[in-house]
């Protein structure tokens, strides 16, 4: 028989009972985490993903699994393309394999646009029984996006060369209530990532 709530055998003493849950609820500074960044093309997701990977690397810890939009769309959803059914296909694969680094107590940093609530939701939902989830929407406005146009996308998607771009002619749904949001336009990256870390640190993530 099980004590009521907690899986844990009726005859356990006190002791007994602090030591297991002391192993099944490690405390956050040791559970493993995802942050979920998601923004418009050219907001700086991957400028950030990166800077953060590298801090983390830093100190230490946990290992440190980065999953860049492009990279996923290299090795893992190749074969997708942009409609809806295909971004959520993609978004929730990237969730899967966050919420396996994240249950075997690594860090996982996901960068894709994931421009749907609904799908950002369930990968919410599959993150948080296994550990910690933080999404952070870059918030980049789209006309400071479009301004930089790095890889000139925007450009070819106003002249009709891409259909089905994401802020031009297919939506963004932007997070009602993420852990935390950064505009990266007016800010250095350093400053930028200077927030990230310390939402990190305020949520007991990292010391
Ligand atoms: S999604 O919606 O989460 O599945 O998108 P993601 O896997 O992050 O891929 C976004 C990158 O693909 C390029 N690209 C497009 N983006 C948006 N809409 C359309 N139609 C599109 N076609 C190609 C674009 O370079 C995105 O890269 P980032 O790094 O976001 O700029």
């Amino acid at each position: 028989r099980l004590r009521e709530g907690i899986d844990i055998p009726d005859w356990f003493t006190y002791p007994e009972i602090a030591a297991e849950l002391r192993r099944t609820h490690p405390p956050r500074h040791r559970q493993g985490f995802t942050v979920f960044f998601t923004g418009l093309s050219g907001a700086g997701k991957s400028t950030l993903a990166n800077a953060l990977m590298v801090k983390l690397m830093e100190t230490g810890g946990r290992p440190v699994t980065l999953l860049d939009g492009d990279i996923v769309r290299t090795h893992l959803s190749s074969e997708l393309g942009f409609s809806r059914e295909h971004r959520d296909l993609n978004v929730r694969r990237i969730g899967f394999v966050a919420s396996e680094i994240t249950k075997n107590g690594g860090v996982a940093i996901c960068a894709p646009i994931a421009p749907y609530a609904a799908t950002r939701r369930q990968v919410r939902e599959m993150i948080e029984p296994v550990g910690g989830f933080v999404e952070v929407h870059v918030a980049t406005p789209l006309d400071v996006c479009e301004e930089r146009d790095r890889k000139g996308l925007y450009a070819k998607a106003r002249a009709g060369l891409i259909k089905g771009f994401t802020g031009i002619d297919d939506p963004y749904e932007s997070p009602v209530d993420p852990e935390l949001r950064v505009d990266t336009s007016g800010l250095l990256p350093e400053q930028s990532i200077q927030r990230v870390l310390l939402k990190l640190e305020a949520m007991g993530f990292i010391a």
